[in-house]
């Protein structure tokens, strides 16, 4: 039987792409904030009620990092204590919850990959708010909490360019000068890898758990431009900027690359971040 799957914040931009890839094989209910606000209890409870999903994919969150720091309220009600609300709703409807968090849980002073076994160490309120989250999703019955960083893609293909990566595609493509951090180290996300691995996660049957859902790499914001500058046929333009050369309200952790050790371990690969990128660029260049 086709499995019932409702997708919260479902104009976003990882929502779209899971969306489209649980649509395949169940019948997908997507609810953006007009339609669903998760900070409202009883809005949530009418709705997973109403529509008694077998997996709940909660994509909406308050991702306004600097403007947390002065506004902790709203970042707390949506990425923390909505998902508790999700997580009972879940609980008492049967459903599986999926949640995403984020890198920015630890304090960036590694040396090597974060290892979900690694300790959060949250330097700002969105941190903090998605570490809450984590805590709280786990009220659900079976709960995947699935960390992201430096989402890329668009459901509409390339010209829906978003995020700090679509914003480094748009201006390299434009000829235009682009600052990039060269002493930030990420593993950045393409969407449709990460949906891929959502799906998988919940079919494998695998029960709750915390896991790191990342393309495979590391890299500074400098590699990831040199290299769309590389797959577009392009000359970068570039300027380097380091984290004390910029004055933004909340701390940025240095070093957040993560590592897919338990994904890895549930049988479940994520491609090479170049890999990802050339795809995404292809579709776009199709
Ligand atoms: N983007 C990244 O690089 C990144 C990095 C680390 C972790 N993550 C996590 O990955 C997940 C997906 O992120 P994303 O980049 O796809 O986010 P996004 O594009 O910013 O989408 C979030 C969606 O949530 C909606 N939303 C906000 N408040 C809501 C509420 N109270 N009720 C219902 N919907 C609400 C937003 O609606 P409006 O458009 O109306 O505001 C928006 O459509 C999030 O948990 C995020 O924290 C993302």
């Amino acid at each position: 039987m086709r499995q019932r799957v409702l997708v919260t914040g479902a104009s976003g931009q990882l929502a779209g792409a899971i969306s489209a890839v649980f649509s395949r094989d169940a019948d997908v209910t997507p609810l953006d904030r007009a339609a669903l606000d998760i900070t409202d209890d009883r809005a949530v409870n009418d709705a997973v009620a109403a529509h008694r999903p077998d997996v709940v994919v909660n994509c909406a969150a308050c991702n306004d990092v600097d403007g947390a720091e002065s506004d902790p309220l709203r970042a707390l009600d949506v990425n923390a204590f909505a998902v508790r609300g999700l997580a009972r709703a879940s609980a008492a409807a049967g459903a599986t919850l999926v949640h995403y968090s984020s890198d920015f849980v630890f304090d960036g002073t590694a040396s090597r990959p974060y290892t979900e076994d690694d300790r959060p160490n949250p330097q700002g309120v969105y941190a903090a708010s998605k570490l809450l989250g984590e805590w709280f999703a786990a009220e659900a019955g079976r709960a995947l909490v699935l960390r992201v960083e430096s989402l890329f893609g668009a459901p509409d293909g390339w010209a829906g360019r978003k995020g700090s990566l679509g914003t480094l595609i748009a201006g390299i493509d434009a000829g235009r000068e682009v600052p990039v951090f060269i002493d930030r180290t990420v593993t950045p996300s393409y969407i449709l890898d990460v949906a891929e691995a959502t799906r998988a996660l919940v079919a494998s049957g695998t029960a709750s758990g915390l896991y790191h859902c990342v393309n495979t790499g590391a890299c500074s914001w400098h590699d990831i431009a040199l290299e769309i500058a590389r797959l577009l046929g392009k000359p970068a333009d570039l300027r380097p900027i380091t984290l004390e050369s910029v004055t933004l309200p909340a701390r940025r952790p240095r070093y957040c690359a993560l590592d897919n050790a338990r994904l890895r371990a549930a049988g479940i690969s994520m491609p090479a971040w170049q890999d990802a990128l050339a795809r995404y660029l292809a579709s776009g260049l199709a």
